[in-house]
């Protein structure tokens, strides 16, 4: 059970104030009988619950899929950046939204966009070995020396990486498919770098078990249906 109050601030993405003046302007109905009390209380699940004669939809948190484009940075707040918050569309920006999980500014792909702080610790958290996916565009190409260590895992300044799976997209082994644990801090740029490859392209793929919506352009987003929201964390 919600507050209305609180039900209609989040459903409409007004704040709190302007819920109430919208409620005591009966503008609200729940079960088909007018609620004007802010206070009242509602199954915000289960009541049917209405904004001008149209049904509201009621989410507790949001998980939005963004292909992110180059140039923005996976932030909510970036100064004088922008970030992969301020280019959501106008409809789905509401208070508490952030990237789970950072992108480089110059790397593209799937990034989640969440209000679920819970949600995104449990598929940030290394302890939960959560798999996301890149595909790497490589200035030469990498041998099997790299293939064993990336598989034993990478040893970086600060610290070791997780095994990480790697397989050839191209005969020239330029480009590359990379799975890796972590997130630690340019993570797939410096374990190539190791082994003196420059990485000219990243984009992520995949979170989890979930791929990123091939239908989606470069700086485009979505929602996810619950069952997407739970493939990314049962993956394994
Ligand atoms: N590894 C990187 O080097 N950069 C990213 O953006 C993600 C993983």
């Amino acid at each position: 059970m919600e507050r209305i109050d609180k039900v209609i601030s989040v459903a409409l993405n007004v704040s709190r104030t302007d819920a109430r003046a919208i409620l005591k302007k009966g503008l609200v109905t729940v079960n088909g009988s007018v609620e004007k009390n802010i206070g009242a209380r509602v199954d915000e699940h289960k009541a049917d619950i209405c904004f001008n004669g149209s049904k509201i939809n009621y989410n507790k948190f949001v998980y939005i899929m963004m292909n992110k484009p180059k140039g923005v940075i996976s932030a909510s707040e970036g100064g004088s950046e922008k970030t992969v918050v301020d280019i959501l569309p106008q409809e789905m920006k509401r208070k508490n939204l952030f990237p789970a999980g950072r992108l480089d500014k110059d790397t593209t792909g799937f990034v989640l966009i969440t209000d679920d702080g819970d949600f995104a610790h449990r598929i940030l958290s290394p302890k939960n070995h959560i798999p996301k996916t890149y595909i790497a565009t490589l200035d030469k190409p990498f041998d099997d020396d790299l293939v064993n260590a990336f598989e034993q895992g990478i040893e970086l300044t600060d610290g070791l990486c997780m095994p990480a799976q790697i397989l050839a997209l191209n005969d020239e082994k330029t480009v590359a498919q990379v799975t890796i644990k972590q997130g630690m801090y340019h993570q797939i740029k410096r374990m190539f770098k190791k082994f003196s490859i420059t990485v000219i392209e990243l984009k992520r793929v995949k979170m989890g078990g979930l791929f990123l919506d091939e239908s989606l352009d470069y700086g485009d987003c979505r929602y996810m249906s619950q069952e997407e929201i739970n493939l990314v964390e049962n993956c394994k």
